[in-house]
């Protein structure tokens, strides 16, 4: 099967049952393609070689330094809560977006939704954590392109660009434990380059931030104003500083460089397109429920947490970034329940026979997690819609599909 989506060329090969796209610009197209369909073991080849063709931009144009071409004397006096409407760089009326981490399970949803909202968008990906699959249905809609690429890396782009969406970084306790430098990178350097770009083409840039950076708060709910309480050299600092430093590498780029910002932190999220074995407690408990086997939890599972359905949450990111408001904000669902609860309830949910087991606590999880969203309500108008059990029902019949 083939379809074509712009500059790109998604293609699933029987054999493999593999998804791949290809760069299908001239330079690109003939060995792309001769490749592709001379054997399933290729694709890593295919992909390397696509992957290397988008960073080159196509061959077009010189590369240029992040810094270069900007003249924003005086912005950096401007006040942290700037204009409500921003006009649109792209010269047609549909704006122009760039998701990083496009093919994680947050960065699909959300460029499902821009592209329903009129965006044209850009996605960029190097899939560390995310999936083709995720955005293999958009292959062939006519407003959406796909890169591949680190976004530690410079990142190039020869379009008027509207709005920046910063997702990219391993997400879950099972990747950022595996891939600690890649989490810092991506926190540290992808948020300058994604930054860089932002400033250069003069686009509003939203952080996807995260409610790790309270750590295991001594403040209950969080609110934005409390600082945290992290251990930067425990398991979980290679994400929690990650997302402080980028956290904190925004706020300069807003006060010297002038670029509008927005920060959001995302609690707990769930959801369609969650990986099965991400190690994350929805997908762990859904996954051992729906094959009938004992649910882990950790401790006494009297830590508690709370749960966002996946739609609620992009709709509170896209409110935030074409908003006013530039100082973090907290987008989460309050409703807070122990695990040990939320264990019972994909019990009864998935009709599963499981019964549930205990182990000891890993080091540095969070006891409490409940988002004050009292800016959210009062400055965006949002709040969770989707119930538990509604939210629960749509994740369960993805992740049906999939054990
Ligand atoms: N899902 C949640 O509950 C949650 C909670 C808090 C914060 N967040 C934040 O939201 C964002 C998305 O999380 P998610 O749950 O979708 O995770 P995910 O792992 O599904 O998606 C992250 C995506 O980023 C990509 N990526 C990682 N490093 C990259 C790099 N250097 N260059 C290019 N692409 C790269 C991955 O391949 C993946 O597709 C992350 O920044 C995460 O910190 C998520």
């Amino acid at each position: 099967m083939a379809a074509t989506g712009g500059d790109y060329i998604w293609i699933r090969i029987p054999a493999g049952a593999q998804t791949v796209l290809l760069d299908c610009r001239p330079t690109c197209l003939r060995l792309g393609i001769a490749l592709a369909f001379s054997a399933p073991g290729v694709i890593g080849i295919v992909a390397g070689i696509q992957g290397y063709c988008a960073i080159r931009g196509g061959g077009r144009g010189r590369r240029r330094e992040p810094e270069e071409g900007l003249n924003l004397p005086g912005a950096a006096k401007q006040e942290l809560t700037m204009s409500k409407k921003q006009k649109t760089n792209s010269k047609q009326s549909r704006p122009t977006s760039v998701v990083t981490g496009a093919a994680g399970f947050l960065g699909s949803n959300l460029v499902d939704l821009l592209l329903s909202r009129g965006h044209k968008v850009i996605g960029i990906d190097n899939f560390v954590t995310g999936s083709v699959d995720n955005i293999a249905h958009l292959g062939g809609h006519p407003h959406f392109k796909f890169i591949q690429q680190d976004v530690t890396e410079f990142i190039f782009l020869d379009v008027p660009v509207d709005y920046v969406w910063h997702f990219a970084s391993p997400a879950s306790p099972i990747d950022y434990l595996e891939l600690p430098i890649q989490t810092l990178k991506v926190g540290s350097l992808g948020t300058h380059k994604a930054l860089g770009l932002a400033k250069i083409k003069k686009a509003r840039f939203l952080l996807a931030s995260t409610s790790e950076i309270y750590g295991d708060p001594l403040v209950h709910p969080q609110t934005e104003d409390y600082w945290g309480n992290v251990n930067p050299v425990g398991p979980r600092g290679c994400y929690d500083e990650a997302k402080r430093f980028a956290e904190a590498l925004t706020m300069a780029y807003r006060k010297e460089h002038g670029v509008e910002t927005r920060i959001v932190r995302i609690f707990n999220t769930y959801g369609p397109r969650m990986r099965l074995h991400d190690g994350r407690v929805v997908p762990a408990f859904l996954s051992q429920a729906l094959k009938n086997q004992p649910l882990t939890v950790f401790g006494d599972g009297k830590q508690t947490r709370s749960f966002c359905f996946v739609s609620d949450l992009i709709e509170g990111i896209y409110r935030l970034m074409m908003g006013s408001y530039g100082l973090p904000m907290n987008i989460g669902n309050p409703t807070e329940m122990t695990v040990l609860e939320f264990a019972r309830q994909i019990i009864r949910a998935t009709g599963s026979r499981s019964r549930i087991v205990f182990k000891p606590l890993p080091q540095d999880d969070p006891k409490q997690r409940r988002p004050d969203i009292t800016l959210a309500r009062t400055r965006l108008k949002w709040r969770p819609w989707i119930q538990l059990d509604a939210g629960l029902a749509k994740t369960i019949e993805y992740f049906r599909a999939r054990v």
